[in-house]
């Protein structure tokens, strides 16, 4: 059940997010089963802390309690693709107004400060609807030394941020881009992202190459040496 008897100060938040329901637990799994078990668009689901952190491709999110910020959104659906380059924006365009610092995007999906992953987001579909799951660390002080991209918070950026301030503006900032045109979020996300022209990287599929852009439906295109250019649909990039 809801537990509205925590530090985080739940109340003030509904108060600066009148629009959306706000359900806040003290422990789960994931808030994304959480938020799978009602998926009514205008929901938002978080926790103080997962036991089951679900991360893309698999992998776990590390979900500390009160060191991050762990929600997931219920959104009316769009095209995937752009609504996880509409995510990563909105995460790190609240970022930058809240904590001052100027994140990197790497496609899909990752907010990287000084290379190291800060906040990362994953979208589900359920019916009608789209789970965007964001997760966001804010004052961790350490991470494990085995993870695949060095972590990173803002508080090891030198940033303390309450993060009642995060969550509004992550908030208020997917309500912005869910009123752009998928043109426009292109547009932003290529501007915000070192990763989406001129970077050599290698794919998970094993796939290397030099970036050259965004096709119309925000999947990352790759030139590889042989002059052949691909469609990255899915999976992650890693600088080489
Ligand atoms: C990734 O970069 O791999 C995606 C991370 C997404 C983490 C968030 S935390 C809130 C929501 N609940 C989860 O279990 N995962 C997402």
């Amino acid at each position: 059940m809801p537990n509205s008897a925590l530090h985080f100060d739940l109340n003030t938040v509904r108060e600066r997010l009148p629009a959306w329901q706000i359900d806040w637990f003290e422990r789960v799994d994931s808030t994304m089963t959480e938020a799978k078990r009602a998926p009514l668009p205008g929901r938002i689901v978080g926790a103080e802390e997962q036991t089951a952190g679900i991360g893309r491709l698999g992998r776990k999110w590390i979900s500390d309690a009160g060191a991050g910020l762990y929600v997931s959104m219920v959104l009316t659906a769009q095209s995937t693709p752009v609504v996880m380059l509409a995510l990563g924006l909105a995460t790190r365009n609240a970022l930058a107004s809240v904590s001052k610092l100027n994140a990197d995007l790497r496609w899909p999906n990752d907010v990287l400060i000084s290379g190291k992953k800060c906040a990362g987001m994953l979208a589900q579909l359920e019916g009608d609807a789209i789970i965007a799951g964001i997760g966001i660390n804010v004052s961790q002080t350490q991470f494990p030394p085995d993870l695949e991209t060095p972590a990173t918070s803002l508080l090891l950026e030198g940033k303390r941020v309450a993060r009642e301030d995060l969550l509004v503006a992550v908030v208020q900032a997917v309500e912005h881009y869910g009123a752009c045109s998928a043109d426009e979020i292109l547009r932003q996300f290529a501007d915000a992202s070192s990763y989406v022209a001129g970077k050599r990287v290698r794919v998970d599929t094993g796939i290397e190459g030099v970036t050259c852009g965004l096709d119309p439906a925000g999947f990352l295109r790759v030139r590889e040496d042989n002059g052949t250019e691909v469609i990255i649909l899915a999976g992650g990039v890693r600088p080489v």
